[in-house]
């Protein structure tokens, strides 16, 4: 299990151990956290799973796909830290992973 802190739209956060290889998403999703709405399941087109990743953490996931940098165009308040929650694949972190959870409700 992996560490993903959540922060959250409302001011808090919370702290998931997602298992490897599922999503940022999925550990949101599954635990009713609010914010990420994933209207799409994960299939990278809906734009409702938006989160920021810090640079420090960037180096633990896959870059920003084509595709995914199509969705992300067309997000409000998108910044150079914007991923899209479902296409974070979390594996085996010895960190916590911190994520800023975009409020798409
Ligand atoms: S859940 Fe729809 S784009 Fe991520």
């Amino acid at each position: 299990m992996s560490n993903i802190v959540y922060h959250l739209p409302d001011g808090t956060s919370s702290h998931i151990d997602v298992a490897p290889g599922q999503s940022v998403k999925d550990g949101s999703v599954n635990n009713n956290l609010v914010g990420i709405v994933a209207e799409c399941g994960g299939n990278c087109s809906c734009g409702t799973c938006h989160v920021h990743l810090a640079k420090e953490y960037e180096g633990f996931f896959a870059d920003v796909s084509d595709e995914e940098k199509e969705v992300l165009e067309f997000l409000d308040g998108v910044d150079d830290e914007s991923r899209l929650a479902c296409q974070l694949i979390v594996r085996e972190f010895d960190i916590n992973i911190h994520v800023r959870v975009a409020d798409s409700r």
